[in-house]
This record gives C-alpha cells, sequence and structure tokens, in this order.
C-alpha cells in the first residue's frame, strides 16, 4: 500500500535577461518585457487542472524557479502565492524559495518578496571572480553578486543560498578554492557548489571551452569539501552544504520521494495515487508563448512509472542524500518490498559501498564518492 509523502509545489518561470552559453534549462530571452501577469493567470488555471492531485494534502514547501523569477514583480508573485494559498492551502511553516540572478536583481523586490510571502532566496552567483563570469556569460561581476547578497541580508531574509559553479574554463584547483573561499566569507547559512557540465543544445556544446584536467577536478572537489567544513557547512547532499537546520525542505523532499506538483513551461511534476496504487509523472509544454496561448495549447502529458523502474528511481534520488534512505520510505512510497533489493545491496555492503544497517539505504562514504558505480549495481 502506497503512503502519501508531503506535497511540494514547483513553479517554473521561463525568462532570462540572457541566455548562458552553458546553461540547458527551460529559459529564454524574451522580446520585450515577458509577460508576467498572463503568465501568473495561467499558473493558477493550471493549478485547478492539478488540485485533485493533491489528495487533501496542502503544500509543505514552494520553489520558484526558472529561468530568473527575480525578474518578476514582486506584487505578481504575492498574487500567485495568495492564489496557491487559496486553492491548495500552504503550510503554516511554509517554505517558499525564489531563485534570483544578482545581474536581475533590483534590492526594492527583495523586499516586496519577502512581503509577498518568499522565505528563502536562491542567488545565482556562480563566481566570485570576474574573468570567470566573464566566461562564463554572466551578465553580472562579483561586486554586483555581493550587493545582492547585502541586499538579500537587509530585505531580511535569514535563509539564503548561493548557486556555485567550479571546474569553470582555465580554472585550477586553487583557483576553485580561492572562488569559494570568496563564498564562504558572505556568511549565508546554504550554498550550493556544482561542478559545471557540458550539456547537448548549448553554446558549449558546440563551441567547447578549454575545462580542466579530471585530476584538478578530483583535487578541487576534495579541497573544496576540506573548505565547506571548516567553514561550518555539512554537505547533506551531493552539491548541497548547509549550516545546522538550514537544508533546503524543497528539494529534500525531491530526495526523499516525495510529491510535488510541477507548474508552468516545461515544468515537471511527481505524484502518487494511493488508490490505483502507482506513482505518475506530469510535464508541461516547454514552449513559453504556447503555454500562454491556451490550456489546450499548454497540454499537460502524464505518464505511470513503471513498477519495474521505481526502485531505481528511489534510489537515484535517497543516494544523493548524506543521509541516505530507509527501507520504511522505500516500501511507503514505492509500495514494492525492499528484498527485491537484496542481490545487490549485499554485495555493495560486502564491497564496503553500502551501509550494512538492515533499516538503512545509505552509502559509505567510499560509495558517495562513486555513486553512479553504485546505482549501476541497481540498474
Ligand atoms: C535556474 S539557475 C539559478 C537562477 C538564475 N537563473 C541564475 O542563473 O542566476 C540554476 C543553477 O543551476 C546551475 N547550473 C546551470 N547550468 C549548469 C551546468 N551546465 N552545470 C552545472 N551547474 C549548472 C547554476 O549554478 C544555476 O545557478
Ligand atoms: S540566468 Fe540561470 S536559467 Fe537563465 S540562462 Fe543563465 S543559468 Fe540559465
Amino acid at each position: 500500500v502506497l503512503s502519501l509523502p508531503p506535497l511540494g509545489v514547483y513553479v517554473h518561470l521561463p525568462w532570462c535577461e540572457r541566455k548562458c552559453p552553458y546553461c540547458d534549462f527551460n529559459s529564454h530571452e524574451p522580446s520585450g518585457e515577458p509577460p508576467f501577469e498572463a503568465y501568473v493567470e495561467r499558473l493558477l488555471e493550471d493549478l485547478d487542472e492539478d488540485l485533485p492531485w493533491a489528495c487533501g494534502r496542502t503544500a509543505s514547501t514552494v520553489f520558484l524557479g526558472g529561468g530568473t523569477p527575480s525578474l518578476c514583480p514582486p506584487a505578481l508573485i504575492g498574487r500567485l502565492l495568495e492564489g496557491l494559498a487559496a486553492r491548495l492551502g500552504l503550510a503554516a511553516d511554509v517554505e517558499v524559495t525564489l531563485e534570483a540572478n544578482p545581474g536581475s536583481s533590483d534590492a526594492g523586490h527583495f523586499a516586496g518578496y519577502r512581503a509577498a510571502g518568499v522565505t528563502r532566496l536562491s542567488i545565482g552567483v556562480q563566481s566570485f571572480d570576474d574573468a570567470s563570469l566573464r566566461a562564463l556569460g554572466r551578465i553580472h561581476d562579483a561586486d554586483t553578486a555581493r550587493r545582492a547578497v547585502r541586499a538579500a541580508k537587509r530585505a531580511g531574509f535569514g535563509q539564503i543560498n548561493l548557486d556555485l559553479m567550479h571546474g569553470l574554463p582555465g580554472q585550477d584547483a586553487a583557483g576553485a578554492a580561492r572562488d569559494l573561499a570568496a563564498a564562504i566569507v558572505e556568511d549565508v547559512p546554504h550554498l550550493s557548489w556544482y561542478q559545471l557540465t557540458i550539456e547537448q543544445n548549448t553554446v558549449f556544446h558546440r563551441r567547447p571551452p578549454v575545462l580542466p584536467a579530471e585530476d584538478d577536478l578530483a583535487e578541487a572537489q576534495a579541497a573544496g569539501e576540506a573548505l565547506l567544513d571548516e567553514g561550518g557547512y555539512t554537505q547533506y547532499e551531493v552539491s548541497a552544504f548547509a549550516r545546522e537546520g538550514n537544508a533546503c525542505r524543497h528539494n529534500l523532499n525531491y530526495w526523499r520521494f516525495g510529491d510535488y506538483l510541477g507548474l508552468g513551461a516545461g515544468a515537471h511534476g511527481k505524484l502518487t495515487l494511493p488508490e490505483q496504487g502507482g506513482v505518475i509523472r506530469t510535464r508541461r509544454t516547454r514552449s513559453p508563448r504556447d503555454y500562454l496561448r491556451s490550456p489546450a495549447a499548454a497540454r499537460r502529458v502524464t505518464e505511470d512509472v513503471a513498477t519495474a523502474d521505481l526502485p531505481l528511481e528511489y534510489l537515484m534520488n535517497a543516494l544523493r542524500l548524506r543521509e541516505g534512505g530507509t527501507v520504511a520510505a522505500f516500501e511507503a512510497h514505492t509500495g514494492l518490498s525492499a528484498s527485491l533489493l537484496s542481490p545487490a545491496r549485499e554485495l555493495l555492503v560486502a564491497e564496503g559501498l553500502l551501509e550494512s544497517d538492515p533499516r538503512r539505504l545509505c552509502t559509505t562514504p567510499t560509495g558517495f564518492r562513486f555513486l553512479d558505480s553504485v546505482l549501476a549495481r541497481f540498474a
């Protein structure tokens, strides 16, 4: 029997001032002002269609992602959150994250977002090195990033995340460490530290920059993790580091195989159907223009997750967490018996890649470093 996990809401805002050459997110340069007012109306119509899947749950978390949500006027973010509260309901302690690009955030907006109910700001800093920011095609420099962090604090945000990348063009391990140290000095409670990847359908894929060698990347990874640890940040997921009590609850819900509605152009959702006993994924039209045109043009695609795929889907999420998953959560959220995993599990325990605790599904520190090989055993 499937039990209902907590429910989050992901809302996608698909526009950016300029498309970055490494980015394969569903983000577009608008011709003129993005039509946020019409878009917010469509988002709420979209939510109306999805409401039955909430099965009476209110939203524990909301994530306004992009694209660049910080382009959206605060009053419209307010209208969106009021609409979510009226239709679905927001938990009393709801976490509402909004993604901001330092180059597209005026400080006035931040106070407005906070007044509208946003509780957490995630700022796309990427690097504090001006040459790296230029190489990444960003519209901001290091000073602008620092000003955005200061503005977020001044607006009263206690929960602030900075997105950072390493493995940048021309960056050696020492450079990556300097960059991370500059982020730690900013003294925010959460840092996301990603290795730059070259994605299909990006400018960097067509014209690849010169990236650091594997050895340099491994050295930077180890040195960076040590710096973060000294700075008081605990790695709770592959790329997520937080001070005590500051983990992102929305992302934790993804990794614990929780449910989420996906609203907006190209947004994905994942939902448990307790009565039919299955899990579905939903996906919206990617093109903002089609999405805006009409509910019919924006038709949502839903597909069942095959029962055979559920174990790997669960593990691909749970094993990204340092704490891993539990047998109880696996059985409650997939409806399957964990004995299915036994042969692979026993081998991995014997190899020192999985912890031996029979109630948990958790990598050892070595298994955490070689996560892809661990997951391949369950494929
Ligand atoms: C939607 S963006 C954040 C908000 C805003 N759009 C911005 O960039 O400032 C999500 C984050 O994903 C990370 N990211 C995007 N493309 C990436 C890539 N190719 N490799 C690694 N990280 C990437 C960046 O750190 C980025 O801040
Ligand atoms: S600003 Fe963010 S979402 Fe927009 S193109 Fe750049 S990385 Fe992608």
